[in-house]
């Protein structure tokens, strides 16, 4: 009887330190975590243990849910009900929440990727979208990604329904619609612009810059830049390119959140030389954000190897990304983002 209940206890890692604390004793806004209510995740005890532990996670992100083909599966016809569930989970410990996304090639109902467009129904059915998500979710959205992973690596845009049909304007555009909304609601709701392979300079960094620019110069509102961090134990930047890389963006007055952290192992289990180097690149990233006063928040790609997104059966062998186990146990990075939060040398790097 004693061994059954022993086993049936959750052995969840809920122990200090705690990260989310610790980043806000920083002076940042939160350390958080996405979540993904269309998984098994949130019926999972142990994971919502940890999840809820608002000494751990600050913020969430909803993976999913508030996704075009979630939010409007046909034209019109909105359902907003998961990202609500995702907003309710938040609420009920304390999370603050960054609203993804928009605008995006990914994750698009049919109706929108074989629509029969023009300029003109495109960009109306566009605002359509994007005034009542906002207007919809209102303040419960401490941010918004309007726009989502707009570019190539050689600074153009990447191609989707959006540029085929109303052209490179379409992201300023969608500020514009994106700004007129917020107003509307009377709440102080901040835009984002979110991409992958910003985090050092390069030709990506600085196209993200430009379009900073010109989605100002359309009169449009833009708060930040999310660098979402997806790295691995093979490629990571260090610390001072990460801080050279918000740097350029902060010099254009916006801030900048760490939005999808994850970092794989080149195979699974990791090695225990891959832990290090994990522990590393989570180390460097956390410390460049606590090393720029415009970086104001830092948030992990779901924070258990069960539920990322990086599975090595379609990665290429890569995986086990993030701060705990599948067993709820936690990764030498864990330790890492906690010194990193505290300015201290790295033990486990
Ligand atoms: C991912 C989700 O985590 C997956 O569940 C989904 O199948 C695909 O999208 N960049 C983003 C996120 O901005 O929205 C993506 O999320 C990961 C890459």
């Amino acid at each position: 009887m004693k061994e059954t209940s022993t086993r049936l206890r959750p052995r969840q890692d809920t122990s200090s330190p705690y990260l989310n604390t610790a980043a806000k004793a920083k002076g940042k806004l939160w350390f958080g975590s996405a979540t993904d209510t269309t998984t098994a995740e949130t019926s999972d005890v142990s994971y919502m243990t940890i999840f809820n532990n608002s000494n751990i996670f600050g913020q969430t992100t909803p993976a999913n849910t508030m996704k075009w083909e979630f939010t409007e599966p046909t034209q019109n016809n909105f359902t907003l009900s998961a990202g609500n569930e995702t907003i309710a989970l938040a609420k009920a410990s304390g999370k603050l929440v960054r609203c993804h996304n928009l605008v995006w090639s990914s994750e698009l109902p049919s109706w929108v990727t074989g629509g029969n467009w023009t300029n003109a129904t495109l960009l109306a059915a566009m605002e359509n979208h994007i005034t009542t998500l906002i207007q919809g979710y209102g303040s419960s959205c401490y941010s918004w990604d309007v726009v989502n992973e707009a570019l190539n690596s050689d600074g153009s845009f990447t191609s989707n329904v959006f540029l085929t049909n109303i052209g490179e304007a379409y992201v300023p555009l969608a500020y514009k619609y994106a700004t007129a909304a917020v107003t509307a609601t009377g709440a102080d709701i901040k835009l984002f612009y979110n991409d992958y392979s910003i985090e050092a300079l390069s030709t990506k960094n600085t196209a993200a810059v430009n379009l900073v620019k010109t989605i100002k110069s359309y009169g449009a509102n833009i708060d930040g830049v999310g660098f979402e961090s997806h790295f691995s134990t093979s490629y990571y930047p260090t610390t001072t390119q990460q801080e050279q890389a918000m740097a350029s963006v902060a010099a254009e007055g916006v801030n900048i959140h760490v939005t999808e952290l994850d970092v794989a192992c080149s195979s699974v289990p990791c090695s225990t030389a891959d832990l290090a180097t994990q522990a590393t690149a989570y180390y460097d990233t956390i410390s460049a954000c606590m090393g720029t006063t415009a970086c104001t928040g830092m948030t992990v790609w779901d924070f258990d190897d069960k539920y990322s997104w990086i599975q090595p059966s379609s990665n290429g062998g890569e995986g086990n990304p993030d701060l705990y186990y599948s067993n709820y146990t936690r990764h030498p990075a864990y330790t890492a983002v906690y010194e990193a939060i505290e300015g201290q040398s790295c033990s486990v790097c």
